[in-house]
């Protein structure tokens, strides 16, 4: 099991397990954060936006270009945004901090 902490956008703190291999954003979904991930995975909504602790961020796989190209649009972005679709879980990960944006953009609704 891989432990996650989501810390949502006003400062609340939801500790949850989950599988190895599960996405970030199936997890925060499950945890019911709000985290709609509209296109699921391919990529192309950004409502998947996470902001991961930066003692974290630098323990995940870098971005794709294309991740980084659509980050760009989404809504409240910071260094350490990441979208919750392309993050898989491993055992390198367990204890992760990720913060919930209080606000999301679908870039498939413009
Ligand atoms: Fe749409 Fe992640 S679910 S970009």
């Amino acid at each position: 099991m891989v432990r996650v902490t989501f810390i949502s956008a006003d400062g609340a703190r939801l500790e949850v397990d989950a599988a190895e291999g599960t996405r970030l954003l199936e997890v925060g979904q499950g945890a019911g954060m709000p985290l709609e991930g509209t296109c699921e995975g391919q990529m192309a909504c950004s409502t998947c936006h996470v902001v991961v602790a930066p003692d974290w961020f630098a323990k995940l796989k870098p971005a794709s270009a294309d991740e980084e190209d659509m980050l760009d649009l989404a809504a409240g972005v910071t260094r350490t945004s990441r979208l919750s679709c392309q993050i898989a879980l491993t055992p390198a990960l367990d204890g992760i901090e990720v913060h919930i944006p209080g606000e999301s953009r679908d870039m498939q609704l413009r």
